[in-house]
């Protein structure tokens, strides 16, 4: 049977849940946490890989899997997801996050959603979270939870 391995690095917790839903809903999944391991890209016959959003970037470690695998990941059944707030920001934070090479052969490029409690901010990272709000339009959807039919159509590409 193929092992799906399910990469993630997450700063609040909502990469990490994303990624718990989608190891929850397939078989033969492994889970891991790219802030504190380096998976072995052959032990596995497909990926899903993600991270949480800070200032218009995914998460470094993220980026730094990507980065270093992007041969390897060429070979793979692959999908790739962000969680975020600002649906408008999307698009230019994937097309950083992946070569292009990459975006176009993934089974799935693109944001679950994703949360922010400005109430449980603290410090600098509150700060940079008003300014970043206040620097998007306030007309515009804001994701204020995982978006339940994205993490279904990334899981539907796996079953
Ligand atoms: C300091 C800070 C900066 C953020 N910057 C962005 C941003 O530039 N674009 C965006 O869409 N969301 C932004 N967000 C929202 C996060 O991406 C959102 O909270 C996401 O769910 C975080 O994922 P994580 O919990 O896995 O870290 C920011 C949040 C914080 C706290």
């Amino acid at each position: 049977m193929k092992k799906i391995l399910i990469a993630y690095a997450s700063k609040s917790g909502t990469a990490k849940e994303a990624a718990e839903k989608i190891a929850a809903a397939l078989p033969n999944t492994v889970l891991s946490d790219l802030t504190t391991e380096t998976p072995k890209l052959e032990n596995y016959d497909a990926v899903v890989i993600g991270g949480g959003v800070r200032v218009g970037s995914v998460h470094k470690e993220t980026k730094r899997f990507i980065d270093a695998h992007k041969e390897q990941l060429k070979t793979l059944p692959a999908a790739y997801f962000i969680t975020n707030c600002f649906p408008e920001s999307v698009d230019e934070i994937i097309g950083k996050m992946l070569p292009s090479q990459l975006k176009d052969a993934a089974l799935f490029a693109g944001t679950l959603g994703g949360r922010m409690d400005m109430d449980k901010l603290r410090g600098l990272d509150k700060a940079i979270a008003k300014m970043v709000s206040k620097a998007v339009d306030e007309q515009k959807p804001v994701f204020s939870e995982l978006d339940e039919q994205a993490l279904q159509t990334l899981i539907a590409k796996f079953s």
